[in-house]
């Protein structure tokens, strides 16, 4: 641990909190009060204790974003050539690395996350804006081929003010992945992140404006979604909105869009399923369970929530998965033990009941099914790493996303029973498939309904590879060129020469 994370995590311990964390929205360039001079706090998952007050944002907050982002889009960030947009794009990279202990330690306090995963999302967050830095001015348009008598030709225009609305669970990683493509396009932003976790957000915002952002091109007004986050996706003066999180506020959304015609992009939730074949190299295959599961406590909408296997290599597997899902130690993620709290004490029984009723029905419980505190201190929300086994199809469990460390099994006897349990749920997010076999594979790979697959390594890849959803997982695609595309809009000129 370097010296600097050492000083904020022993500042964290030893108090409680850090000092001069953000206190109010980030508009226009400046930290400023709600309207009405309301607050909200925002507590510390491994304890369970308020550490943090923030701006309690309501409609006029959300009105005095929206238009500081349109001024803005008439301002010089519109104006400047997209190599010196990348440019202080690249800045913001490097400020990001050059706060990252302060940045992780925070993000740890906020969403209850280990240290080891906030500084992964740290590290991703600083890659994230580097990449679409890069991608500023290779964002081109096409000359179309009429013939001699015409020219013509596409411009990708920058969409507007865009809204992005940000869950808890990577609250930083979430919040790059969505405002570094939108300033890359010549976009600007008003975001809102998650009540549970408004901070490193507000912390992105500032950075983003030392780095030479202009003032109103990235703005966050924080608050409740019932009250900031609904006024912003019902905004006339917002021309896009990316949302992630749950299917529900994701309709809520969509239908607040709708008398604005606004566009969307929607990162919703999964049930993932990860396949093991019965060739598969077993060691890799638990390695990657227990990562695709248990990481961030299971709060990722792309988790391995469902374990597909072949029938004759389940007992082994599960087995073996449930002997490291014991020997996992809970703790405050600020001791980086092998899986941290849950985000909230409602989120903790939201997960504890989902078990519950799986025992009452009468699911195999392999392992876990306990809500727990931390051993050391007696306090936050944990919950232990859990495996239910045989599960049916139909198995609300199997259907139904958890959203924590609970991981549901299922057993297949061949290929296509493998891909009728797969697409058996109503999302399609993402899918994990091991075996040694090319073919088969590449088959499952496209009989899989999915918007992103991976083979031999669960959540393989980064930001260059594009990522969203099918079916109720939503629609739209992040990361990748193909983001970029989402905050633009082509226009086609054609002359007649
Ligand atoms: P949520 O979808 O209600 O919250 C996500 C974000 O939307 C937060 O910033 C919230 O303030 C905002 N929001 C809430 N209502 C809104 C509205 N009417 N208009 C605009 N913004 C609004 O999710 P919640 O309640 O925090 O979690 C519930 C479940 O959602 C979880 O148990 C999990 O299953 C799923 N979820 C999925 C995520 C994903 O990555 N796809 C992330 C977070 C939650
Ligand atoms: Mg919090």
């Amino acid at each position: 641990m370097s010296s600097e994370l050492q000083r904020w995590v022993q500042e964290a311990q030893s108090t409680g909190t850090l000092q001069g964390l953000p206190e109010g929205h980030f508009i226009d360039g400046l930290a400023v009060a709600s309207a009405d001079g309301g607050t909200l706090d925002t507590l510390d998952p491994g304890t369970g204790r308020v550490f943090a007050r923030f701006a309690a944002g309501q409609a006029a907050d959300v009105d005095a974003a929206v238009l500081a982002a349109n001024r803005a889009l008439k301002g010089p960030w519109a104006g400047m050539a997209p190599a010196q947009r990348g440019r202080v794009l690249h800045r913001v990279a490097e400020l990001i690395r050059a706060n990252a202990a302060r940045l992780a330690v925070v993000e740890t306090l906020d969403s209850g996350k280990r240290l080891s995963e906030a500084l992964g999302d740290v590290a991703g967050a600083a890659n994230c804006f580097d990449y679409y830095a890069g991608a500023c001015d290779k964002h081109q348009g096409d000359s179309l081929p009429l013939g001699p008598e015409y020219l013509a030709y596409t411009l990708n225009e920058p969409v507007g003010v865009t809204a992005h609305i940000i869950p808890w669970n990577y609250p930083l990683s979430t919040a790059a992945r969505g405002i570094a493509p939108a300033l890359a396009a010549g976009c600007t932003v008003v975001a809102k992140p998650a009540e549970q976790t408004p901070l490193t957000a507000l912390m992105l915002a500032d950075l983003c404006h030392q780095a030479g952002v202009p003032a109103g091109v990235c703005n966050v007004v924080t608050g409740t979604g019932r009250d900031a986050g609904a006024a912003l996706v019902r905004h006339p003066g917002i021309h896009h909105i990316t949302f992630t999180g749950s299917v529900n506020t994701g309709i809520d959304v969509m239908r607040a869009a709708a008398p604005n015609i606004t566009r969307l992009v929607l990162e919703l939730g999964g049930k993932s399923p990860l396949l093991v074949l019965a060739d598969a190299d077993l060691d890799l295959a638990v390695d990657n369970v227990m990562g695709a599961i248990f990481e961030n406590a299971g709060q990722i909408c792309s988790a391995g929530s469902r374990l597909l296997v072949a029938r004759c290599v389940h007992e082994q597997l599960v087995a073996r998965v449930v002997a490291r899902a014991q020997a996992l130690s809970l703790g405050h993620g600020l001791r980086d033990t092998g899986m941290g709290p849950l985000n909230s004490h409602a989120h903790l029984h939201k997960v504890a009941g989902y078990v519950e009723r799986a025992r009452a029905r009468g699911v195999a419980v392999r392992t876990g099914g306990c809500v727990r505190a931390d051993p050391q201190t007696g306090l936050g929300w944990f919950y232990e790493p859990t495996v239910l086994d045989g599960l049916a199809p139909s198995d609300e469990a199997v259907q139904e996303e958890i959203f924590g460390p609970v991981l549901c099994v299922q057993v297949f006897d061949d290929l296509g029973e493998a891909v009728a349990l797969a697409n058996g749920t109503p999302f399609g997010l993402v899918a994990g498939i091991f075996t040694r076999d090319l073919s088969a594979a590449h088959r499952l790979a496209r009989d899989i309904d999915a918007g992103q697959v991976y083979l031999n390594e669960y959540f393989a890849g980064g930001i260059s590879v594009p990522f969203g959803g099918n079916k109720r997982s939503g629609f739209g695609r992040e990361k990748g060129l193909e983001a970029l595309r989402s905050y633009s809009k082509s226009k086609s000129v054609v002359a007649r020469l």
